[in-house]
């Protein structure tokens, strides 16, 4: 099982950027806690960060290349815009879960809208780092720790 995760624009400045909402924790920390899980889980993970909507387009256009499982994703502002990573996204197949680190619902109302969640399976919102485990564990097919609340069970 090879899980591909991805990081857009400003995601690499966490620990630094508005630490009140997305935590003091730095990108290395974040690198380290999915390798952690990988190692603990037994998957196979690749991280990817990039700052630019076509370097993440690419990126999914390879996992269809190179085995990749499945794709957890957090294009940061892109997701409220970005109609060509939606549809970079709905062009493979893999089960796909969007993250977010903070809980865009309830933020400001452009963050309301998500253009690239219905390319996705599955959402989390609101859960700081550890969103990104419950995306892995939907992508594994182990409900443990999704919460009912905020996130929305993968339905495609
Ligand atoms: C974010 C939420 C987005 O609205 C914002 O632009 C980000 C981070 C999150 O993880 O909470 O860059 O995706």
């Amino acid at each position: 099982m090879k899980i591909l995760v991805i990081n857009g624009p400003n995601l690499n400045f966490l620990g630094i950027r508005e630490p009140e909402i997305y935590g003091k924790q730095d990108y290395n920390y974040l690198l380290n806690m999915l390798k952690d899980y990988a190692r603990e889980k037994g998957f196979e993970i690749d991280c990817f960060q990039s700052n630019h909507e076509g370097a993440i387009i690419d990126r999914i256009q390879q996992a269809y290349f190179d085995s990749t499982d499945g794709i957890v994703i957090n294009p940061g502002a892109y997701t409220h815009y970005s109609y060509a990573i939606h549809d970079a996204l709905a062009s493979v197949s893999m089960k796909k879960i969007e993250i977010h680190i903070s809980n865009v619902k309830e933020r400001e109302s452009f963050r309301h809208v998500s253009v690239t969640r219905p390319a996705c399976d599955g959402q989390v919102v609101g859960e700081g780092l550890k969103g990104y485990l419950t995306a892995i564990d939907m992508i594994l097919g182990d409900g443990a720790g999704v919460s009912p609340g905020n996130n929305e069970p993968a339905t495609r």
